[in-house]
Protein backbone atom coordinates (compact mmCIF):
# COMPACT_ATOMS: atom_id res chain seq x y z
CA UNK A 1 0.00 0.00 0.00
CA UNK A 2 1.18 3.79 -1.07
CA UNK A 3 1.10 6.30 2.08
CA UNK A 4 0.11 9.73 1.40
CA UNK A 5 1.68 11.79 4.11
CA UNK A 6 -1.23 14.86 4.45
CA UNK A 7 1.03 18.59 4.84
CA UNK A 8 -2.76 20.02 4.81
CA UNK A 9 -3.36 20.60 1.55
CA UNK A 10 -6.59 21.68 -0.14
CA UNK A 11 -6.44 18.88 -2.79
CA UNK A 12 -4.82 16.52 -0.72
CA UNK A 13 -8.06 13.88 -1.31
CA UNK A 14 -7.68 14.03 -4.91
CA UNK A 15 -4.37 12.49 -4.79
CA UNK A 16 -5.84 9.67 -3.29
CA UNK A 17 -8.27 9.62 -5.72
CA UNK A 18 -6.11 9.47 -8.68
CA UNK A 19 -4.16 6.89 -6.86
CA UNK A 20 -7.64 4.42 -6.70
CA UNK A 21 -8.28 5.50 -10.26
CA UNK A 22 -5.05 3.63 -11.07
CA UNK A 23 -6.46 0.52 -8.61
CA UNK A 24 -3.90 1.06 -5.83
CA UNK A 25 -4.48 0.86 -2.46
CA UNK A 26 -3.50 4.21 -0.85
CA UNK A 27 -4.51 5.82 2.89
CA UNK A 28 -3.95 9.78 3.97
CA UNK A 29 -2.34 10.19 7.31
CA UNK A 30 -1.73 13.49 8.68
CA UNK A 31 1.75 14.38 9.22
CA UNK A 32 1.46 14.55 12.72
CA UNK A 33 0.12 10.90 13.40
CA UNK A 34 3.14 9.84 11.10
CA UNK A 35 5.89 9.33 13.43
CA UNK A 36 8.99 6.45 12.94
CA UNK A 37 7.18 4.26 14.41
CA UNK A 38 4.10 4.56 12.53
CA UNK A 39 6.05 4.19 9.56
CA UNK A 40 7.61 1.19 10.68
CA UNK A 41 4.29 -0.55 11.21
CA UNK A 42 2.42 0.91 7.72
CA UNK A 43 5.21 -0.42 6.03
CA UNK A 44 4.62 1.91 2.82
CA UNK A 45 5.75 0.70 -0.77
CA UNK A 46 6.15 3.66 -2.18
CA UNK A 47 5.25 7.33 -0.08
CA UNK A 48 3.62 10.74 -1.59
CA UNK A 49 4.15 14.33 0.40
CA UNK A 50 0.82 16.48 -0.18
CA UNK A 51 1.34 20.16 -0.43
CA UNK A 52 0.25 22.51 1.93
CA UNK A 53 -0.05 26.09 2.93
CA UNK A 54 2.96 26.26 5.62
CA UNK A 55 6.52 27.83 5.15
CA UNK A 56 9.16 25.22 5.07
CA UNK A 57 11.73 28.35 5.73
CA UNK A 58 9.49 28.76 9.29
CA UNK A 59 10.86 27.05 12.35
CA UNK A 60 8.22 24.08 13.42
CA UNK A 61 6.88 23.53 10.32
CA UNK A 62 5.46 20.53 9.59
CA UNK A 63 8.09 17.90 8.38
CA UNK A 64 7.81 13.88 7.83
CA UNK A 65 9.99 11.51 10.24
CA UNK A 66 13.71 11.47 8.47
CA UNK A 67 13.26 7.73 8.36
CA UNK A 68 10.57 8.01 5.44
CA UNK A 69 13.89 8.62 3.88
CA UNK A 70 15.41 5.76 4.61
CA UNK A 71 13.00 3.17 3.82
CA UNK A 72 14.11 2.61 0.19
CA UNK A 73 10.93 2.75 -1.32
CA UNK A 74 9.62 6.05 -4.01
CA UNK A 75 9.17 9.45 -2.64
CA UNK A 76 7.07 11.69 -4.60
CA UNK A 77 6.90 15.40 -2.95
CA UNK A 78 4.51 17.76 -4.57
CA UNK A 79 4.86 21.25 -4.11
CA UNK A 80 4.98 21.89 -0.08
CA UNK A 81 6.47 18.43 -0.41
CA UNK A 82 8.94 19.22 -2.80
CA UNK A 83 10.10 22.10 -0.85
CA UNK A 84 10.51 19.62 2.17
CA UNK A 85 12.26 16.90 0.42
CA UNK A 86 14.49 19.66 -0.84
CA UNK A 87 15.43 20.77 2.47
CA UNK A 88 15.56 17.90 4.26
CA UNK A 89 17.76 16.34 1.75
CA UNK A 90 20.25 19.13 1.95
CA UNK A 91 19.01 21.66 -1.01
CA UNK A 92 17.75 25.50 -0.52
CA UNK A 93 13.98 26.84 -0.27
CA UNK A 94 13.56 30.99 -0.61
CA UNK A 95 10.27 32.77 1.13
CA UNK A 96 7.80 33.73 -1.56
CA UNK A 97 8.49 36.88 -3.12
CA UNK A 98 6.13 38.25 -5.69
CA UNK A 99 7.85 37.49 -9.03
CA UNK A 100 8.80 33.85 -8.25
CA UNK A 101 5.05 33.13 -6.95
CA UNK A 102 2.66 31.24 -9.39
CA UNK A 103 -0.90 30.73 -8.62
CA UNK A 104 -2.87 28.87 -11.86
CA UNK A 105 -2.41 27.67 -15.12
CA UNK A 106 1.69 27.36 -16.03
CA UNK A 107 3.86 25.55 -18.23
CA UNK A 108 6.38 23.73 -17.76
CA UNK A 109 9.43 22.41 -20.25
CA UNK A 110 11.38 19.79 -20.42
CA UNK A 111 15.56 19.92 -20.12
CA UNK A 112 15.76 16.27 -19.81
CA UNK A 113 13.78 13.64 -21.42
CA UNK A 114 15.22 10.39 -19.42
CA UNK A 115 12.94 10.46 -16.29
CA UNK A 116 10.55 7.81 -16.67
CA UNK A 117 8.26 9.97 -14.61
CA UNK A 118 7.77 11.78 -17.67
CA UNK A 119 7.25 9.27 -20.45
CA UNK A 120 3.64 10.17 -21.82
CA UNK A 121 4.42 13.88 -21.18
CA UNK A 122 5.03 16.57 -23.71
CA UNK A 123 3.97 14.63 -26.76
CA UNK A 124 1.72 17.36 -28.38
CA UNK A 125 4.72 18.17 -29.95
CA UNK A 126 4.79 21.77 -28.37
CA UNK A 127 7.78 20.47 -26.31
CA UNK A 128 5.74 22.08 -23.34
CA UNK A 129 3.01 20.52 -20.83
CA UNK A 130 0.12 22.11 -19.08
CA UNK A 131 0.49 22.41 -15.03
CA UNK A 132 -1.18 23.75 -12.29
CA UNK A 133 0.45 25.87 -9.80
CA UNK A 134 -0.05 27.21 -5.97
CA UNK A 135 2.96 28.32 -4.64
CA UNK A 136 4.56 31.48 -2.77
CA UNK A 137 8.04 29.60 -1.77
CA UNK A 138 10.43 28.01 -4.11
CA UNK A 139 12.91 25.50 -4.14
CA UNK A 140 16.00 28.04 -4.85
CA UNK A 141 18.92 25.24 -4.46
CA UNK A 142 18.56 21.57 -5.47
CA UNK A 143 19.58 18.62 -3.33
CA UNK A 144 22.63 16.96 -3.37
CA UNK A 145 21.99 13.87 -6.39
CA UNK A 146 18.59 15.60 -7.58
CA UNK A 147 18.67 16.56 -11.29
CA UNK A 148 16.43 19.07 -12.91
CA UNK A 149 14.31 17.54 -15.22
CA UNK A 150 11.67 20.54 -16.38
CA UNK A 151 11.36 24.60 -15.25
CA UNK A 152 8.61 26.63 -15.72
CA UNK A 153 9.05 30.89 -15.55
CA UNK A 154 8.98 30.99 -11.20
CA UNK A 155 9.58 27.69 -10.67
CA UNK A 156 13.42 26.50 -11.62
CA UNK A 157 12.67 23.43 -10.55
CA UNK A 158 9.47 22.71 -11.68
CA UNK A 159 10.34 18.84 -12.04
CA UNK A 160 13.65 17.46 -10.18
CA UNK A 161 14.24 13.96 -9.17
CA UNK A 162 16.94 11.53 -7.68
CA UNK A 163 16.65 8.61 -10.01
CA UNK A 164 18.51 6.20 -8.08
CA UNK A 165 16.61 6.96 -5.35
CA UNK A 166 13.39 7.15 -6.69
CA UNK A 167 12.39 10.40 -5.34
CA UNK A 168 10.75 12.60 -7.36
CA UNK A 169 9.84 16.19 -6.50
CA UNK A 170 7.38 18.69 -8.59
CA UNK A 171 6.45 22.08 -7.65
CA UNK A 172 3.43 21.79 -9.51
CA UNK A 173 -0.06 19.32 -8.36
CA UNK A 174 -0.65 16.86 -10.95
CA UNK A 175 -3.63 15.85 -9.14
CA UNK A 176 -5.65 18.33 -10.05
CA UNK A 177 -7.58 18.81 -13.34
CA UNK A 178 -5.90 21.69 -14.67
CA UNK A 179 -2.75 19.61 -14.85
CA UNK A 180 -4.29 17.50 -17.90
CA UNK A 181 -1.69 15.12 -17.63
CA UNK A 182 -1.43 14.51 -14.47
CA UNK A 183 -2.66 11.25 -13.98
CA UNK A 184 0.61 10.00 -16.46
CA UNK A 185 2.61 11.06 -14.04
CA UNK A 186 0.95 9.08 -11.15
CA UNK A 187 0.55 6.15 -13.72
CA UNK A 188 4.39 6.60 -13.91
CA UNK A 189 5.29 6.87 -10.43
CA UNK A 190 3.06 3.39 -9.44
CA UNK A 191 4.84 1.70 -12.26
CA UNK A 192 8.31 2.74 -11.25
CA UNK A 193 7.27 2.25 -7.37
CA UNK A 194 6.36 -1.64 -8.20
CA UNK A 195 2.43 -1.67 -8.08
CA UNK A 196 0.99 -3.49 -10.28
CA UNK A 197 -2.60 -2.09 -10.09
CA UNK A 198 -4.58 -4.81 -8.86
CA UNK A 199 -6.50 -3.59 -5.90
CA UNK A 200 -10.07 -3.92 -6.23
CA UNK A 201 -13.64 -3.45 -4.42
CA UNK A 202 -13.47 -7.67 -3.83
CA UNK A 203 -10.05 -6.78 -2.03
CA UNK A 204 -11.56 -3.97 0.03
CA UNK A 205 -14.43 -5.98 0.69
CA UNK A 206 -12.76 -8.66 2.37
CA UNK A 207 -10.16 -5.93 3.82
CA UNK A 208 -13.31 -4.35 5.48
CA UNK A 209 -14.85 -7.23 6.92
CA UNK A 210 -11.82 -8.57 8.34
CA UNK A 211 -11.29 -5.18 10.36
CA UNK A 212 -15.03 -4.90 11.54
CA UNK A 213 -14.76 -8.37 12.79
CA UNK A 214 -11.88 -6.90 14.59
CA UNK A 215 -13.24 -3.52 15.95
CA UNK A 216 -16.53 -4.96 17.07
CA UNK A 217 -15.60 -8.43 18.35
CA UNK A 218 -19.46 -9.68 19.75
CA UNK A 219 -20.94 -6.82 20.45
CA UNK A 220 -23.89 -5.12 19.35
CA UNK A 221 -23.95 -2.62 16.78
CA UNK A 222 -27.21 -0.54 15.38
CA UNK A 223 -27.07 1.30 12.24
CA UNK A 224 -29.32 4.40 11.06
CA UNK A 225 -30.72 2.67 7.85
CA UNK A 226 -32.21 5.69 5.27
CA UNK A 227 -32.09 3.86 2.28
CA UNK A 228 -29.53 5.75 1.09
CA UNK A 229 -26.45 4.77 -0.83
CA UNK A 230 -24.17 5.35 1.92
CA UNK A 231 -26.07 3.86 4.77
CA UNK A 232 -27.40 0.63 2.93
CA UNK A 233 -23.85 -0.29 1.83
CA UNK A 234 -22.84 0.14 5.35
CA UNK A 235 -25.54 -2.30 6.23
CA UNK A 236 -25.03 -4.06 3.99
CA UNK A 237 -21.11 -4.65 5.06
CA UNK A 238 -21.71 -4.66 8.28
CA UNK A 239 -23.88 -7.56 7.64
CA UNK A 240 -21.88 -9.64 6.10
CA UNK A 241 -18.82 -9.37 8.83
CA UNK A 242 -21.56 -9.78 12.10
CA UNK A 243 -24.36 -10.92 10.91
CA UNK A 244 -27.51 -10.89 13.60
CA UNK A 245 -24.81 -8.50 15.52
CA UNK A 246 -26.19 -5.98 13.55
CA UNK A 247 -29.83 -3.84 14.50
CA UNK A 248 -31.03 -1.57 11.58
CA UNK A 249 -33.75 1.27 12.59
CA UNK A 250 -35.67 2.74 9.74
CA UNK A 251 -37.28 5.76 10.31
CA UNK A 252 -40.30 6.38 8.39
CA UNK A 253 -41.05 10.16 9.56
CA UNK A 254 -43.90 10.18 6.85
CA UNK A 255 -41.83 12.34 4.31
CA UNK A 256 -40.84 9.51 2.01
CA UNK A 257 -41.89 8.91 -1.17
CA UNK A 258 -44.09 6.97 -2.59
CA UNK A 259 -43.96 2.99 -1.41
CA UNK A 260 -39.81 3.68 -0.33
CA UNK A 261 -40.35 3.05 3.08
CA UNK A 262 -42.32 -0.33 2.44
CA UNK A 263 -39.54 -1.35 -0.41
CA UNK A 264 -36.72 -0.31 1.51
CA UNK A 265 -37.76 -1.98 4.87
CA UNK A 266 -38.86 -5.28 2.26
CA UNK A 267 -34.86 -5.17 0.39
CA UNK A 268 -33.27 -5.29 3.66
CA UNK A 269 -35.08 -7.70 5.96
CA UNK A 270 -36.94 -10.15 2.81
CA UNK A 271 -33.85 -10.08 0.29
CA UNK A 272 -31.01 -9.36 2.33
CA UNK A 273 -32.07 -10.86 5.72
CA UNK A 274 -31.21 -8.40 7.99
CA UNK A 275 -32.87 -7.35 11.27
CA UNK A 276 -34.71 -3.90 10.74
CA UNK A 277 -36.63 -2.43 12.93
CA UNK A 278 -39.31 -0.45 11.00
CA UNK A 279 -40.29 2.74 13.41
CA UNK A 280 -43.83 4.04 12.08
CA UNK A 281 -43.78 7.56 13.43
CA UNK A 282 -45.46 9.12 10.73
CA UNK A 283 -48.22 11.04 13.47
CA UNK A 284 -45.52 11.89 15.59
CA UNK A 285 -43.35 13.87 13.11
CA UNK A 286 -46.31 15.34 10.67
CA UNK A 287 -48.03 15.91 14.43
CA UNK A 288 -45.39 18.30 15.41
CA UNK A 289 -44.93 19.62 12.02
CA UNK A 290 -48.83 20.77 11.74
CA UNK A 291 -49.02 24.52 11.46
CA UNK A 292 -45.03 25.01 10.32
CA UNK A 293 -44.27 26.89 7.50
CA UNK A 294 -40.70 28.44 8.17
CA UNK A 295 -37.90 26.13 6.76
CA UNK A 296 -35.34 26.07 9.14
CA UNK A 297 -37.95 25.60 11.48
CA UNK A 298 -39.03 22.66 9.72
CA UNK A 299 -35.73 21.30 9.35
CA UNK A 300 -34.70 21.78 13.32
CA UNK A 301 -38.29 19.60 14.90
CA UNK A 302 -37.10 17.00 12.03
CA UNK A 303 -33.66 16.45 13.31
CA UNK A 304 -34.55 16.41 16.90
CA UNK A 305 -37.39 14.56 16.38
CA UNK A 306 -35.40 11.99 14.56
CA UNK A 307 -32.47 11.59 17.23
CA UNK A 308 -35.37 11.44 20.09
CA UNK A 309 -37.00 8.15 17.75
CA UNK A 310 -33.67 6.79 16.88
CA UNK A 311 -32.78 6.48 20.54
CA UNK A 312 -35.68 5.32 21.91
CA UNK A 313 -35.35 2.46 19.31
CA UNK A 314 -31.69 2.20 20.25
CA UNK A 315 -32.52 1.66 23.84
CA UNK A 316 -34.67 -1.32 23.07
CA UNK A 317 -31.60 -2.58 22.29
CA UNK A 318 -30.10 -4.60 24.84
CA UNK A 319 -26.21 -3.86 24.98
CA UNK A 320 -25.30 -1.99 21.89
CA UNK A 321 -21.92 -0.78 21.87
CA UNK A 322 -21.81 0.29 18.34
CA UNK A 323 -23.13 3.14 16.00
CA UNK A 324 -22.36 2.15 12.45
CA UNK A 325 -22.14 5.40 10.24
CA UNK A 326 -21.73 6.19 6.41
CA UNK A 327 -18.98 8.63 6.96
CA UNK A 328 -17.14 8.74 3.71
CA UNK A 329 -13.96 10.00 2.68
CA UNK A 330 -14.23 13.13 1.30
CA UNK A 331 -15.97 14.07 5.05
CA UNK A 332 -12.81 12.97 6.93
CA UNK A 333 -10.41 14.55 4.78
CA UNK A 334 -12.53 17.78 5.62
CA UNK A 335 -12.71 17.52 9.30
CA UNK A 336 -8.68 16.60 9.10
CA UNK A 337 -8.27 20.30 7.30
CA UNK A 338 -10.84 21.50 9.03
CA UNK A 339 -9.17 20.98 12.64
CA UNK A 340 -5.75 20.68 12.00
CA UNK A 341 -4.94 17.94 13.43
CA UNK A 342 -4.47 14.50 14.61
CA UNK A 343 -7.60 14.69 17.10
CA UNK A 344 -9.49 14.58 14.28
CA UNK A 345 -13.50 15.51 14.86
CA UNK A 346 -16.08 13.77 12.87
CA UNK A 347 -18.66 14.93 10.85
CA UNK A 348 -21.64 13.77 11.76
CA UNK A 349 -24.01 12.19 8.93
CA UNK A 350 -26.52 14.79 7.67
CA UNK A 351 -29.31 12.44 8.09
CA UNK A 352 -28.10 11.60 11.59
CA UNK A 353 -26.49 14.39 13.19
CA UNK A 354 -25.55 14.46 16.85
CA UNK A 355 -26.33 10.81 17.40
CA UNK A 356 -22.77 9.51 18.34
CA UNK A 357 -22.18 12.65 20.91
CA UNK A 358 -25.91 11.93 22.51
CA UNK A 359 -25.56 8.23 22.33
CA UNK A 360 -22.18 7.45 24.33
CA UNK A 361 -21.94 4.90 21.72
CA UNK A 362 -18.51 3.81 20.06
CA UNK A 363 -17.85 4.50 15.97
CA UNK A 364 -17.71 1.64 13.53
CA UNK A 365 -17.35 3.62 9.94
CA UNK A 366 -16.20 0.89 7.07
CA UNK A 367 -16.42 3.41 4.28
CA UNK A 368 -14.44 6.14 5.56
CA UNK A 369 -11.44 5.40 3.04
CA UNK A 370 -13.70 5.41 0.16
CA UNK A 371 -14.99 8.06 -2.28
CA UNK A 372 -19.03 8.26 -3.11
CA UNK A 373 -17.98 6.17 -6.46
CA UNK A 374 -16.17 3.60 -4.92
CA UNK A 375 -19.12 3.18 -2.48
CA UNK A 376 -21.09 2.49 -5.18
CA UNK A 377 -18.85 -0.22 -6.55
CA UNK A 378 -18.65 -1.59 -3.11
CA UNK A 379 -22.92 -2.28 -3.03
CA UNK A 380 -22.38 -3.71 -6.22
CA UNK A 381 -20.01 -5.85 -4.82
CA UNK A 382 -22.23 -6.99 -1.87
CA UNK A 383 -25.47 -7.54 -4.07
CA UNK A 384 -27.32 -4.83 -3.85
CA UNK A 385 -29.33 -4.06 -6.85
CA UNK A 386 -28.13 -1.46 -9.39
CA UNK A 387 -31.26 0.70 -9.20
CA UNK A 388 -30.33 1.20 -5.55
CA UNK A 389 -27.47 1.61 -5.63
CA UNK A 390 -27.78 4.48 -8.73
CA UNK A 391 -30.41 6.57 -6.61
CA UNK A 392 -30.59 9.62 -6.74
CA UNK A 393 -29.69 11.62 -3.61
CA UNK A 394 -32.28 12.28 -1.08
CA UNK A 395 -32.34 14.94 2.01
CA UNK A 396 -32.72 13.81 5.34
CA UNK A 397 -35.80 16.30 6.01
CA UNK A 398 -37.44 14.31 2.93
CA UNK A 399 -40.39 16.02 1.15
CA UNK A 400 -41.06 18.24 4.01
CA UNK A 401 -37.87 20.78 2.58
CA UNK A 402 -40.06 20.22 -1.35
CA UNK A 403 -43.43 21.08 0.35
CA UNK A 404 -43.54 25.15 1.06
CA UNK A 405 -45.72 26.51 3.42
CA UNK A 406 -47.77 24.34 5.32
CA UNK A 407 -46.81 20.67 5.30
CA UNK A 408 -50.22 18.71 5.31
CA UNK A 409 -51.09 15.35 4.56
CA UNK A 410 -53.02 15.92 1.50
CA UNK A 411 -50.18 17.94 0.18
CA UNK A 412 -47.95 14.87 0.86
CA UNK A 413 -49.87 12.71 -1.26
CA UNK A 414 -50.15 14.58 -3.97
CA UNK A 415 -46.64 15.50 -4.20
CA UNK A 416 -46.08 11.86 -3.58
CA UNK A 417 -47.89 10.95 -6.71
CA UNK A 418 -46.80 13.02 -9.02
CA UNK A 419 -43.18 12.62 -8.26
CA UNK A 420 -43.61 9.11 -9.21
CA UNK A 421 -44.97 10.28 -12.41
CA UNK A 422 -42.48 12.64 -13.19
CA UNK A 423 -39.48 9.84 -12.02
CA UNK A 424 -41.32 7.30 -14.20
CA UNK A 425 -40.89 9.94 -17.09
CA UNK A 426 -37.52 10.46 -17.14
CA UNK A 427 -36.58 6.98 -16.22
CA UNK A 428 -38.86 6.00 -19.44
CA UNK A 429 -36.77 8.48 -21.67
CA UNK A 430 -33.92 7.22 -20.94
CA UNK A 431 -32.17 10.67 -18.63
CA UNK A 432 -32.57 8.93 -15.05
CA UNK A 433 -28.48 8.88 -14.93
CA UNK A 434 -27.99 11.64 -16.57
CA UNK A 435 -29.24 13.69 -14.01
CA UNK A 436 -28.06 14.48 -10.68
CA UNK A 437 -31.39 14.80 -8.79
CA UNK A 438 -35.03 14.77 -9.91
CA UNK A 439 -37.91 16.01 -7.95
CA UNK A 440 -41.61 17.46 -7.78
CA UNK A 441 -41.90 20.48 -5.08
CA UNK A 442 -45.82 21.13 -4.51
CA UNK A 443 -46.25 24.89 -4.05
CA UNK A 444 -48.82 27.06 -1.77
CA UNK A 445 -50.75 28.07 -4.55
CA UNK A 446 -53.84 27.14 -6.10
CA UNK A 447 -54.49 28.00 -9.66
CA UNK A 448 -57.40 28.23 -12.03
CA UNK A 449 -57.79 25.69 -14.83
CA UNK A 450 -60.38 24.30 -16.72
CA UNK A 451 -61.16 20.17 -17.44
CA UNK A 452 -63.55 19.18 -19.61
CA UNK A 453 -66.07 21.29 -19.15
CA UNK A 454 -65.48 22.18 -15.43
CA UNK A 455 -63.23 25.07 -13.79
CA UNK A 456 -60.61 23.78 -11.59
CA UNK A 457 -58.99 25.15 -8.37
CA UNK A 458 -56.04 22.95 -7.73
CA UNK A 459 -52.29 23.02 -7.17
CA UNK A 460 -49.17 24.19 -9.03
CA UNK A 461 -45.97 22.78 -8.74
CA UNK A 462 -42.64 22.82 -9.89
CA UNK A 463 -40.33 19.96 -11.28
CA UNK A 464 -37.00 20.18 -10.67
CA UNK A 465 -33.95 18.24 -12.53
CA UNK A 466 -30.17 19.50 -11.45
CA UNK A 467 -26.97 17.97 -13.29
CA UNK A 468 -23.94 18.21 -10.35
CA UNK A 469 -20.92 16.59 -9.76
CA UNK A 470 -20.62 16.93 -5.59
CA UNK A 471 -24.29 18.91 -5.20
CA UNK A 472 -22.53 21.94 -4.20
CA UNK A 473 -22.91 23.97 -7.44
CA UNK A 474 -25.69 22.45 -10.06
CA UNK A 475 -27.18 23.57 -13.38
CA UNK A 476 -30.49 22.97 -14.62
CA UNK A 477 -31.50 19.70 -16.83
CA UNK A 478 -32.00 21.16 -20.48
CA UNK A 479 -34.85 18.86 -21.27
CA UNK A 480 -36.25 19.71 -24.51
CA UNK A 481 -39.84 20.83 -24.92
CA UNK A 482 -41.66 17.83 -25.81
CA UNK A 483 -40.57 15.80 -22.96
CA UNK A 484 -41.64 19.13 -20.57
CA UNK A 485 -45.10 19.37 -21.85
CA UNK A 486 -45.75 15.30 -22.13
CA UNK A 487 -44.57 15.03 -18.39
CA UNK A 488 -46.86 18.15 -17.33
CA UNK A 489 -49.69 16.68 -19.43
CA UNK A 490 -49.24 13.48 -17.69
CA UNK A 491 -49.09 14.84 -14.13
CA UNK A 492 -52.17 16.88 -14.63
CA UNK A 493 -54.26 13.82 -15.73
CA UNK A 494 -52.71 11.31 -13.51
CA UNK A 495 -52.88 12.86 -10.46
CA UNK A 496 -55.60 14.39 -8.85
CA UNK A 497 -55.22 18.12 -7.03
CA UNK A 498 -52.66 19.23 -9.51
CA UNK A 499 -53.73 21.33 -12.38
CA UNK A 500 -50.31 23.80 -13.80
CA UNK A 501 -46.72 22.73 -13.79
CA UNK A 502 -43.59 24.60 -13.87
CA UNK A 503 -40.07 24.36 -14.20
CA UNK A 504 -37.55 25.43 -12.37
CA UNK A 505 -34.67 26.71 -14.21
CA UNK A 506 -32.07 28.23 -11.54
CA UNK A 507 -28.98 26.83 -11.50
CA UNK A 508 -27.20 26.69 -7.86
CA UNK A 509 -25.83 29.06 -7.03
CA UNK A 510 -28.15 31.47 -6.38
CA UNK A 511 -30.55 28.93 -6.20
CA UNK A 512 -30.18 25.78 -4.19
CA UNK A 513 -31.08 22.33 -5.61
CA UNK A 514 -33.92 21.69 -3.08
CA UNK A 515 -36.58 24.64 -2.42
CA UNK A 516 -36.22 24.84 1.19
P1 LIG B 1 -29.22 22.26 -1.53
O1 LIG B 1 -30.70 22.34 -1.48
O2 LIG B 1 -28.56 22.83 -0.31
O3 LIG B 1 -28.88 20.72 -1.51
O4 LIG B 1 -28.65 22.82 -2.79
C1 LIG B 1 -27.64 20.13 -1.87
C2 LIG B 1 -27.78 18.64 -1.75
O5 LIG B 1 -27.95 18.25 -0.38
C3 LIG B 1 -29.20 17.61 -0.19
N1 LIG B 1 -29.74 18.07 1.09
C4 LIG B 1 -29.72 17.35 2.22
N2 LIG B 1 -29.30 16.10 2.45
N3 LIG B 1 -29.95 16.29 4.71
C5 LIG B 1 -29.44 15.57 3.69
O6 LIG B 1 -29.10 14.41 3.91
C6 LIG B 1 -30.38 17.56 4.57
O7 LIG B 1 -30.85 18.20 5.50
C7 LIG B 1 -30.28 18.11 3.24
N4 LIG B 1 -30.60 19.30 2.70
C8 LIG B 1 -30.28 19.26 1.38
C9 LIG B 1 -30.04 17.99 -1.38
O8 LIG B 1 -31.04 17.03 -1.66
C10 LIG B 1 -28.99 18.07 -2.47
O9 LIG B 1 -28.65 16.78 -2.95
Amino acid sequence: RLLIIDFGSQVTQLIARRLRELNVYCEIHPYQNVTDAFLKEFAPKAIVFSGGPDSVTREGSPRPPKSAYELGVPILGICYGQQVMMHDLGGKVEAGQSHTAEFGRAYVTPKEDRLDLLSGWFLDGSGREQVWMSHGDHVSEIAPGFEVYATSPGAPFAITADVSRKFYAVQFHPEVHHTPNGKTLYENFIREAGFTGDWTMDAYREEAVRKIREQVGASKVICALSGGVDSSVTAALLHEAIGDQLTCVFVDHGLLRLNEADEVVAMFRDHMNLSVIHAQEQDLFLGELEGVSDPETKRKIIGKLFIDVFQKYADQIEDATFLAQGTLYPDVIESVSFSGGPSVTIKSHHNVGGLPEKMGLKLVEPLRELFKDEVRALGHELGLPASFIGRHPFPGPGLAIRCPGEITREKLDILRKADAVYIDQIRKHGLYDEIWQAFVAILPVRTVGVMGDGRTYDYACALRAVTSVDGMTADYYPFTHEFLGETATRIINEVKGINRCTYDITSKPPGTIEWE
